[in-house]
């Protein structure tokens, strides 16, 4: 293993690591606070939970992998397995929403997953803490709810890694998190925190990890339970690729039937490949952090680049309904796709595209060549295929210029369109395909270069930063 990479990076790899580890470990305070709230929480929750519900902290906070300044304390109320799960998921709501203590101005909020749970801020919203109702099982056979499994990886976590590995734990998460590739929501598509344990418990450590990813080929598959790779081109292999339709399996050593990695996208491995092969060659502070987004000046970064690149920037904002943002963001992705294709179409493929929401505003972002289409060609069939020419030309007889182009009829028209704003402008939903159900389009802005206001090019420029490669 890393054979290409040298002694003097190791040394330097390894003091870059005791760096990192003192700004990313919690401090004594942060974890004396922590194990504070969690307590207090639990105690209020055992006051009003009936005997049989289990009452227990899962996720980092519980195993020992948290970053620095995260403090979200998960806490499971585990119900017997029996009883229908969506009663199961009211009761357990109700029973976190009775312990807020309004009088210590604290508040929740009901979030819903893949699975509905509480979000508690308390300490005026400096900490918060997740009480989230599952099933109690002992094997991930008697499987009731998707949530059911999490006792199981902190067993599995705390009886298998080292606490020098839960600080490497810290540290990996901390590189996913500064290079925007950190967590499973639809928004990032990177790397749960389960997902980081688990494969640091497999490479041994961060820089094995680092070496490892720097070469990783996919299709890859990683057993965690038996710490084995399957081979993709093996029968096996095959079989489960195709069973899990993925690339990339980590399955999860506490259910064979899960792939811990399966949200994480293609473009997220490679983001980690490149970041790996970078700090392989060069173990520096700069490599770690990454580029950080600054938010002042976004436009002006914005119009320098498409000033320099000679080509326009069409934004498109909508308003979307109150919903989880993985919901809209799916709808979100879609709709830039659609219209991705449109623009092809028309003949404006766009050169990249962008899109990002927040509190209420969605945007899509296209750069397109300055490309002005006064006329497009419409093709019609073959002389040979029958009477489908003979209705082409009938179809088309007022068209200014109809010629043969070797065996097949064509029609010079005027263009529907004949500049990308003019097509965004008369978007018709339902006519060019249908908006999705949570983006309302009677709310759509067209916004061209300049005109674009400040609030709709950060969103726009956070995007764009997030998907540039920086060389170190
Ligand atoms: N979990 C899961 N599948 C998900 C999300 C969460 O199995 N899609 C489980 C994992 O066991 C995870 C726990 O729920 O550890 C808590 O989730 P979360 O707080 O998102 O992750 P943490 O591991 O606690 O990481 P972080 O430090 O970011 O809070
Ligand atoms: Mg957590």
């Amino acid at each position: 293993m890393g054979s290409k990479v040298g002694a003097a990076e190791k040394v330097r790899m390894k003091s870059l690591k005791s760096r990192i580890l003192k700004m990313v470990k919690p401090t004594a305070d942060e974890l004396k606070s922590a194990t504070y709230h969690a307590n207090e929480i639990i105690a209020r929750l055992k006051a009003v939970a009936p005997k049989n519900v289990e009452i227990v902290t899962a996720g980092s906070v519980a195993r020992g992998t948290q970053v620095r300044g995260s403090y979200d304390i998960d806490v499971f109320l585990l119900f017997p397995k029996g009883e229908d799960e969506r009663s199961m998921e009211m009761r357990g709501v109700a029973l976190a929403k009775k312990i807020v203590d309004k009088s210590k101005k604290e508040s929740f909020i009901i979030k819903y997953a893949e699975h509905p749970y509480v979000k508690i801020l308390l300490e005026g919203g400096s900490i918060s803490a997740d009480i989230v109702p599952a099933f109690k099982i002992k094997n991930a056979l008697d499987l009731g709810s998707a949530v059911d499994r999490t006792p199981l990886h902190n067993e599995f976590v705390n009886a298998h890694l080292s606490a020098k590995q839960k600080d490497d734990v810290r540290i990996f998460k901390a590189l996913l998190k500064n290079h925007n590739v950190y967590g499973a929501e639809a928004q990032v598509r990177g790397f749960s925190g389960y997902l980081c344990e688990l494969l640091i418990f497999y490479y041994g450590s961060f820089e094995s990890l680092i070496g490892a990813f720097s070469r990783i080929k996919i299709p890859a598959i990683i057993n965690i339970g038996n710490k084995t790779e399957v081979d993709p081109k093996s029968e096996q292999g095959t079989a489960l690729l195709k069973r899990f339709e993925s690339d990339f399996l980590v399955i999860d050593p506490t259910d064979v039937n899960r792939n811990v990695a399966a949200s994480v996208s293609k473009q997220s491995i490679a983001k980690l490949v490149l970041v790996s092969k970078a700090l392989a060659r060069k173990p520096v502070i700069e490599v770690f952090n990454g580029v950080q987004y600054s938010s002042t000046l976004a436009k002006e970064k914005l119009l320098d680049f498409q000033k320099a690149m000679d080509f326009d920037i069409y934004l498109l904002a909508f308003s979307y309904d109150d919903i989880a943002e993985d919901i809209i963001w799916e709808q979100l992705t879609k709709l830039r796709l659609r219209i991705n294709d449109l623009l092809s179409r028309n003949g404006f493929a766009p050169l990249q595209s962008f899109q990002n929401i927040r509190g209420g505003l969605c945007i899509a972002a296209f750069f397109i060549n300055r490309i002005y289409n006064g006329c497009s060609i419409r093709r019609g069939p073959s002389v040979f295929m029958g009477d489908a020419t003979e209705a082409f030309l009938k179809a088309h007889r007022e068209s200014l210029g109809l010629f043969l182009q070797d065996d097949r009829v064509i029609s010079l028209e005027k263009s529907e369109y004949a500049d990308p704003e003019m097509l965004l402008l008369n978007l018709k939903s339902g006519r060019d395909f249908t908006i999705p159900s949570h983006i309302r389009p009677a709310s759509r802005f067209v916004y061209m270069n300049k005109k674009i206001p400040e609030e709709h090019a950060r969103l726009l420029y956070e995007a764009f930063e997030d998907a540039m490669i920086t060389v170190f």
